[in-house]
């Protein structure tokens, strides 16, 4: 017998969803000068409205030696074909946030290929991860 996960209400349509740490070291201009910060969660956000996925904010994932850090959710779609939450670390640059929007905006984890440089900053996500977030 298998065992299948069945969604309903809005959880069956739910977008890709862009999880962006701002706790106590990602998103620190004092920690990580060489980073405009603000912008790039302005820059997320505005892809975001315009392609359909989500962005939302969080405290600390846990891996600050690896900030910044952004997960990128499947949406359902992504999850019902195998999409996995994807820890990306070192998100600093230009390069790498337009890599997460053009994945996020191509449909993200289960439904396209992440770019090829964006894989080499997937990382672990520590043992006990809950991903929560906060607007
Ligand atoms: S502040 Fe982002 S992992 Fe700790």
């Amino acid at each position: 017998m298998s065992t299948r996960t069945f969604l309903i209400g809005a959880a069956r349509e739910r977008p890709c969803t862009l999880v962006v740490c701002r706790g106590c070291c990602c998103g620190d201009p004092r920690k990580h000068p060489g980073t405009d910060h603000a912008w790039q969660l302005e820059r997320l956000r505005a892809a975001g409205s315009e392609h359909g996925f989500q962005v939302r904010t969080t405290d600390c994932l846990g891996p600050c030696d690896q900030a910044n850090v952004i997960v990128v959710q499947p949406s359902a779609a992504g999850r019902r074909a195998g999409g996995r939450a994807t820890w990306v670390g070192f998100a600093m640059d230009d390069d790498c946030t337009e890599e997460i929007v053009q994945w996020a905006a191509a449909g993200g984890p289960g439904l396209a290929r992440p770019p090829v440089t964006l894989e080499l900053q997937f990382i672990q996500p520590p043992r006990d991860a809950r991903v929560r977030s906060r607007r």
